[in-house]
């Protein structure tokens, strides 16, 4: 595959490393204006590294738009007459949603959107992928390359900003989980560095059983509680102080938050 990543700051150098690792690049063209920050890849065979977007664009078959949002008017206004019927354009960019990038590129190009989470750079990311009409032969594409990033989920665009507060915005609030508990470790009596990574296996094995398991969570803590013992205590307790209640609704909170961000 021809890539061209315009834009290769955090997201797009951890993109990058991702298509590299996995073999899934015959050329690979990265882009920034500062280019200090990608003095590896200067060395890579078929890696091509500039700030000329035009020539990376013309040389590639897939696009991936890695900028900030505020970049992306400079950007278009640079690339629009370049992005041909060949080329599948991926775009990360947060917000910018299928109808802009239409109206930017033409409503007869392959547009993708995509939004991963942070555990992109450790290729744990979990990243949710709509497209326009025109670009839905693309999705398996864009699936095969952000699958090889963690794994993807195709939804409707209408769906993008849940999908942001769910899956980007999540990482954050699994971190208070781990943190909470980690501290209640320390409450118990163990080092704050123990508790903590005695924190972070426990949560990763319970993702793992309900991953082996394809089971649903509630069935993986009924084989932890007896019947009167610590563990219902436990969960009652933090019932009782709205655990469940208070992760649902700060997800309405956040999803609330992202549609006013975006109106404006
Ligand atoms: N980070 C994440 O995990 C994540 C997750 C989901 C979505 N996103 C979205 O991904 C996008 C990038 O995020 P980021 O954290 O990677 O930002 P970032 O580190 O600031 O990267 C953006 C890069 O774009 C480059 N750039 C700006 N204008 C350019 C132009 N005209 N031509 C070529 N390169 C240009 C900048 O290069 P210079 O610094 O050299 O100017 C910068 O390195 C954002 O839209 C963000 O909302 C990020």
């Amino acid at each position: 595959m021809k890539i061209a990543i315009i834009g290769a700051g955090n997201l797009g150098s951890s993109i990058a490393d991702g298509l590299y690792i996995n073999n899934m690049i015959t050329e690979l063209y990265l882009t920034k204006n500062n280019l200090s920050t990608l003095t590896k890849w200067k060395k890579i065979p078929n890696v091509s590294v500039s700030s000329n977007n035009v020539e990376a664009v013309n040389s590639s078959d897939i696009i991936i738009l890695c900028v900030q949002p505020s970049q992306f008017k400079n950007l278009s206004n640079d690339l629009k007459k370049h992005i041909k019927e060949k080329h599948t354009i991926i775009s990360t960019i947060t917000g910018l949603t299928l109808g802009i990038l239409e109206s930017t590129f033409g409503i007869n190009r392959n547009i993708v959107r995509a939004m991963p989470n942070t555990a992109i750079s450790v290729g744990k990311s979990t990243t949710c992928l709509c497209s326009n009409s025109f670009g839905k032969t693309k999705l398996n594409l864009a699936q095969s390359i952000f699958n090889n990033l963690g794994e993807s989920f195709i939804v409707k665009e209408k769906n993008m900003q849940a999908a942001t507060v769910l899956c980007a915005s999540g990482i954050a609030f699994w971190m208070r989980l781990i943190r909470s508990t980690a501290q209640g470790g320390v409450q118990l009596g163990f080092e704050s560095s123990e508790s903590l990574n005695m924190s972070i296996s426990t949560a990763l094995g319970a993702v793992s059983l309900l991953m082996k398991n394809n089971s649903h969570p509630e069935e993986e803590i009924d084989k932890v509680t007896t019947p009167s013992g610590c563990t219902i205590k436990g969960l009652i307790e933090m019932e009782h102080h709205g655990l469940s209640s208070a992760l649902i609704n700060g997800l309405i909170s956040s999803f609330e938050k992202i549609n006013q961000i975006s109106l404006k």
